[in-house]
């Protein structure tokens, strides 16, 4: 069967790319195996973040989980600082990556350059083997993830390989899973760029009033011409919409494209928003039953103790491979 493992940051809003790139896509997953999602709360602390923010933001993005549909029967959800094993699994495998890789890591430049660079958090270079240590501590054969964390699950599998080359078949070797639509889910303001937690400017937050995010998608950035159809190069503002659509319908593009043939942009944007503000209203109104409710807390503590049962096992074994037992 199966191993489905995802996590997701919390450092900030979640956006409408997480919600695309992510929650939604998680819960297609949880039918198809054994599925851990997770709350990565440990690489919350690779940048500066206030506790208050970090407490509130973890216990938001389970709330977010369980709106979005995953269902805690069916999928095991927890935070990653309270299943020890992961520490103790990354203090292991630290060893098998190199300073030279993690290096180049195009996440760890982007976050390190305009930075102090001589005061870079040693777990800021570090994340990957963290990253490495939440995939291989379940076995996970799946990693759903958008296209901007595919590098790490790669070095992930660099580092399966070196493992299993000195010690024989301990770790299972992952693969990223990527959405066919909504990878990578673009700004509304700058459609060159992409919808970040960390750039507030022209993206639709998940908890933004339902007025403002009509306005955010009304008011987004389009292109020149008057045709609805995919070209990321040459129309970035249209294709980016396109992608939402579809994505939220869960059509390809072109079924998308072929349902705007003959629209005028204005109609256009009006229906991506009708379609945004109708998924998002629902999603809210789930998120805040459960926010005001105890079922956070009933979910982390039946899901992390399964969890603390699947790492032990696996981290025995890693254990044991390189001698430590
Ligand atoms: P994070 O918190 O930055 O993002 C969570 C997920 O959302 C996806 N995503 C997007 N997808 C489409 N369009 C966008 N604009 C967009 N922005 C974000 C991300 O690709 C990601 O899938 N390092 C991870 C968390 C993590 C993890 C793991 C993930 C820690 N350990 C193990 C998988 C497996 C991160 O910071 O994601």
């Amino acid at each position: 069967m199966a191993r489905i493992l995802s996590g997701i940051k919390p450092t900030g809003r979640l956006t409408l790319g997480n919600y695309i790139g992510a929650l939604k896509n998680f819960k297609n997953f949880q039918d198809s195996g054994e599925t851990f999602i997770f709350v990565a709360d440990l690489h919350a602390l690779t940048l500066p973040i206030e506790p208050e923010f970090l407490r509130t933001n973890t216990r938001d993005i389970v709330a977010f989980y369980l709106a979005a549909g995953l269902d805690p029967e069916k999928c095991t959800l927890f935070r990653q600082s309270q299943v020890s094993q992961h520490a103790e699994l990354a203090i292991i495998l630290q060893n098998y990556l190199y300073m030279g890789e993690l290096n180049r890591m195009t996440q760890f430049k982007e976050k390190s350059q305009n930075m102090n660079q001589n005061a870079i958090g040693l777990g800021l270079f570090a994340y990957p083997v963290l990253m490495a240590a939440d995939i291989l501590l379940y076995d996970a054969n799946i990693v759903p993830v958008g296209e901007d964390q595919t590098q790490h699950v790669e070095i992930t599998r660099d580092l399966v390989k070196r493992f299993n080359n000195r010690y024989g078949e301990v770790l299972i070797m992952p693969e990223a899973r990527i959405n066919k639509v909504g990878k990578r889910i673009m700004s509304l303001s700058n459609p060159t760029v992409k919808m970040s937690k960390s750039d507030p400017k022209g993206d639709v937050f998940l908890l933004d009033d339902l007025k403002v995010i009509r306005k955010k998608i009304m008011s987004a950035v389009t292109d020149s011409g008057s045709e609805i159809i995919y070209d990321d190069e040459n129309k970035p503002g249209i294709s980016n919409l396109l992608t939402i659509y579809a994505a939220l319908k869960e059509i390809s593009i072109s079924d998308a494209e072929a349902l705007f043939i003959d629209a005028r942009y204005g109609d256009f944007k009006k229906a991506v928003a009708d379609l945004v503000v109708a998924e998002l209203g629902a999603f809210q109104a789930r998120y805040y039953a459960i926010i005001n409710s105890s079922q956070v807390e009933d979910v982390l503590n039946a899901g992390e103790k399964k969890a603390r049962q699947i790492a032990q096992g696996v981290l025995h074994r890693v254990q044991k491979a390189v001698g430590l037992l």
